[in-house]
């Protein structure tokens, strides 16, 4: 928590920064979901129009189990990546990354520094392996996953309803955290590390 907020640079050299999200955050975070538009909003997994779902998502937060990043420019947020880990049992080792970019950011680097951030907490949290799961639709997600070092490891037929009621294939992407040892090594020699 004490890193933040964090100034960061995107590749077309707007500057934003990175916030842990606040209980205050809350009506803001609401707005921002609101204005994703519907063709990116069909692949979120609930239907985050309406508040009642963010708020029972994000309004008691607990930071080991969810750790929600912003980006914001100004006070307006056009970025949110979170981690997720269950609390008990089976699948207490494993964390789930879920991003989500407004249109006029996308494509400027900011899922890859997200993802990054949620990667050294991940660490933190001893995790043992990381996943993202995404429609078979979602070719820019996939491809964005991939280039972070995601690879598809199970695709479960049709087990997944998109908005329309269209019955998709659920792609499931994972990170051994063996890996991302490697990775945040590369990351850290790279130039593209944006984080100042
Ligand atoms: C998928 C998403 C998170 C990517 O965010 P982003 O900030 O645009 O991603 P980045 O700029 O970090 O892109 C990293 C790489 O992913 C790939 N990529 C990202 N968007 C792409 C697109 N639309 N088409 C093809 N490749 C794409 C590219 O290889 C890109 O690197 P490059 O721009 O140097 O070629 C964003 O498009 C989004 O929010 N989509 C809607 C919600 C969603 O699908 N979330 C994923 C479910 S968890």
């Amino acid at each position: 928590m004490s890193d933040f907020p964090k100034s960061i640079q995107l590749k077309d050299g707007t500057i934003a920064s990175l916030h842990v999200m606040l209980e205050s955050d809350l009506d803001n975070v609401i707005k921002f979901f609101q204005s994703i538009p519907d063709e990116d909003r069909l692949y979120l997994r609930s239907d985050t129009k309406n508040p009642e779902n963010v708020r029972r998502r994000f309004g008691k937060l607990d930071y080991d189990l969810k750790y929600p990043l912003l980006v914001k420019i100004d006070d307006q947020i056009i970025g949110m990546a979170t981690l997720f880990r269950s609390e008990y049992g089976w699948m207490r080792h494993l964390g789930e990354i879920r991003v989500v970019i407004t249109q006029d950011y996308q494509r400027k680097g900011l899922a890859t520094i997200l993802t990054r951030e949620l990667f050294f907490q991940a660490l933190k949290r001893k995790l043992h392996k990381i996943q993202a799961e995404l429609m078979d639709t979602q070719l820019s997600a996939i491809t964005a996953f991939e280039r972070l070092g995601f690879r598809k490891e199970a695709t479960l037929k049709k087990h997944v309803t998109d908005v329309k009621g269209v019955r998709r294939d659920l792609i499931i992407m994972t990170l051994d955290v063996e890996d991302l040892w490697y990775l945040i090594d590369d990351y850290v020699k790279t130039p593209d590390f944006r984080i100042h």
